[in-house]
């Protein structure tokens, strides 16, 4: 599977079998995690076989079977947030094409646990990892006109920019994000509160894959 066809599997699942991933596809993430923490500077951890992510009662209530997750953090910087989400982005694509299922969380996490455990000092989230219940289902979506007034009149990969930003995991599926265009540059906004930061880099991240970065750049 592709990182083209992950982004269209991929969907939150909250809920886990105990199915233990394999030492190999393990490697395999932490091999990923290395070149991405040494690349952007960042300090995500993967623990497996750990089943501190969440509360008791968030456990009892909806997140079920949580046993394998990533910790989203890095040193206190401006855009750390940002580059947390688009770094977050391709951790949960690549855990896709490795036949996993992935669920972001950024506030019904053990906060308090995750800060005393992380290698970093801001902790955006965690990424629950693992073999899901079910495959989860496609979030329900705005379309490519109410978050670009630029679609009619860009070139082609510039829609299929807008269809992978539409795929993109965001806070409460809210997709507050607006993305314009103009030659090849490309301009996002978010607003989506707390989560802007995270928000932005995960959309940014599947604008990418699906425009192809070699058409665009970002201004
Ligand atoms: C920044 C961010 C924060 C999130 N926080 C939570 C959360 O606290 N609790 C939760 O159950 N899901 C959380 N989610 C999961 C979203 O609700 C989910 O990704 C969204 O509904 C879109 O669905 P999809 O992942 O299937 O595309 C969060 C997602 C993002 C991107």
């Amino acid at each position: 599977m592709d990182l083209n066809k992950a982004m269209v599997q991929r969907h939150m699942v909250r809920r886990y079998t105990d199915k233990p991933i394999p030492t190999e596809i393990v490697e395999k993430l932490n091999q990923y995690l290395k070149k991405t923490n040494e690349q952007y500077g960042l300090s995500i951890d993967l623990k497996i076989n750990d089943t501190r992510a969440f509360t008791t009662i968030a456990k009892l209530l909806f997140a079920k079977g949580v046993r394998n997750f990533f910790i989203m953090a890095g040193q206190d910087r401006a855009n750390l947030d940002e580059m947390l989400g688009y770094c977050g982005a391709g951790l949960m694509l690549y855990a896709q094409t490795l036949g996993l299922n992935t669920w972001w969380v950024g506030g019904t996490f053990n906060r308090k646990m995750m800060e005393k455990i992380s290698s970093g000092n801001r902790v955006a989230g965690i990424i629950a990892v693992g073999y899901g219940q079910t495959q989860g289902v496609p979030h329900k979506s705005k379309t490519a006109e109410q978050v670009s007034s630029d679609i009619n009149h860009m070139p082609p990969w510039f829609r299929k920019g807008i269809d992978a930003a539409l795929l993109a995991p965001t806070a409460l599926a809210r997709q507050a994000f607006t993305i314009n265009g103009s030659n090849n540059n490309v301009s996002i906004l978010c607003n989506s509160g707390i989560f802007t930061g995270v928000d932005t880099g995960l959309v940014k991240y599947h604008f990418e894959l699906g425009a192809g970065k070699e058409n665009f750049e970002w201004i």
